[in-house]
């Protein structure tokens, strides 16, 4: 389970790598090739793409809504990814199209505030929280301890 770090209780490290102001930008990736999980074939990946940029728009140059064909978590649709250059890649299942569209633009929105995009477990939406699949440090963060910034 994803839990934030703070009663981490290991020494600090000598040298923590600076903090970036901006994670962005921010990439949603939304899988369209995912089916419906009642077996009846229907594919659901398009609808959930179309809420998805619709709720996030185009006004904001820092978030780009792109189309995957697959994220590898097919028995969990819709699945959709939230990641940038320097900050965390998280990887979610399990989404309505409504209640999950609603619940990533609160999450995108948390993420541009966040050290590396780590989103604080609290302002994670309920359908996020059940849904997580995989939380990924950044590639050019990586202490040795592999804990999570505070
Ligand atoms: S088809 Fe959507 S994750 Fe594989």
């Amino acid at each position: 389970m994803d839990r934030d770090s703070a009663d981490f209780s290991g020494e600090q490290m000598l040298a923590e790598p600076p903090r970036p102001a901006a994670v962005g930008p921010v990439v949603v990736s939304v899988c369209t090739t995912c089916k419906a999980a009642d077996g009846s074939g229907a594919v659901v990946g398009p609808e959930m793409f179309d809420a998805v940029k619709a709720a996030l728009g185009d006004a904001d140059t820092a978030v780009v809504v792109r189309p995957v064909q697959c994220l590898s978590v097919c028995k969990r649709p819709a699945t959709v990814a939230v990641t940038s250059p320097d900050g965390y890649t998280f990887l979610f299942g399990d989404l309505q199209t409504d209640s999950g569209t609603a619940a990533l633009v609160s999450f995108v929105q948390s993420y541009q505030k966040s050290d590396y995009g780590l989103v604080p477990w609290r302002e994670r939406a309920e359908v996020l929280r059940k849904g997580m699949v995989a939380r990924v440090p950044p590639m050019r963060w990586s202490p040795d301890d592999g804990r999570a910034p505070k």
